[in-house]
């Protein structure tokens, strides 16, 4: 079903269009914000588009996170995440981050945290169990890791989010989780 659409990299044309994706379906302009806050300050490491025909149909970000006591540990955090409310349930976005986690594994990163619905992410392979080994400031059921490598599996420690999570008014993830 992924296959009707084609994911690339975002292009700087692309900006407005995430921008009003990410204001569509989330209740507020957190996500928007978070987004161009992350990439203006240069914390985004993958930003991706589901393509349809001339249209843009979903966005994925992710952003570098630190590894405060894993030195050189390569993490980076997924979202946010969104498909346009008509393209939802056809496989947008999990062709997102299929594609994301099979680019940044090439690019060699440990691990990839999200913050979201284990019934959506526990799919790609996230778990509650793989991000207990770390100390993010999103601790709780919700919150998943993905290890790509063996280093990022058996690591442990501090984790901390750019700056963008916590400075942004509203920041979207700040949830007692
Ligand atoms: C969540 C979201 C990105 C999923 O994208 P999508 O293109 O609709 O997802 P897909 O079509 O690839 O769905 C794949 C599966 O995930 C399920 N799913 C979709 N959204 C889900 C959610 N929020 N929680 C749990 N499961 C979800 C679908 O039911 C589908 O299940 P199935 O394969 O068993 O039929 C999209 O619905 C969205 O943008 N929602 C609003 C913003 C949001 O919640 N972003 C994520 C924040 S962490």
């Amino acid at each position: 079903m992924s296959s009707r659409f084609y994911i690339r990299l975002e292009s700087k044309h692309d900006i407005p269009v995430i921008r009003k994706i990410h204001q569509s379906v989330f209740p507020t302009w957190s996500e928007a914000e978070l987004v161009d806050y992350l990439q203006s300050e240069g914390d985004g490491v993958l930003s991706l588009v589901a393509r349809r025909g001339g249209a843009l149909a979903g966005h994925i970000l992710f952003s570098r996170l630190t590894a405060v006591e894993s030195m050189g540990l390569k993490a980076v955090a997924l979202g946010p995440l969104a498909v346009l409310e008509s393209y939802q349930g056809k496989g947008v976005g999990t062709a997102l981050v299929s594609e994301g986690i099979k680019i940044l594994h090439g690019q060699g990163v440990d691990v990839i945290f999200v913050l979201g619905d284990p019934a959506f992410y526990g799919r790609f392979g996230f778990t509650a169990e793989q991000a207990r080994n770390f100390e993010t400031p999103y601790d709780g059921p919700n919150q998943q890791a993905l290890a790509l490598t063996e280093r990022g599996r058996y690591a442990h420690g501090l984790i901390r989010y750019a700056p963008a999570f916590a400075d942004l008014p509203n920041a979207p993830l700040q949830t007692d989780d």
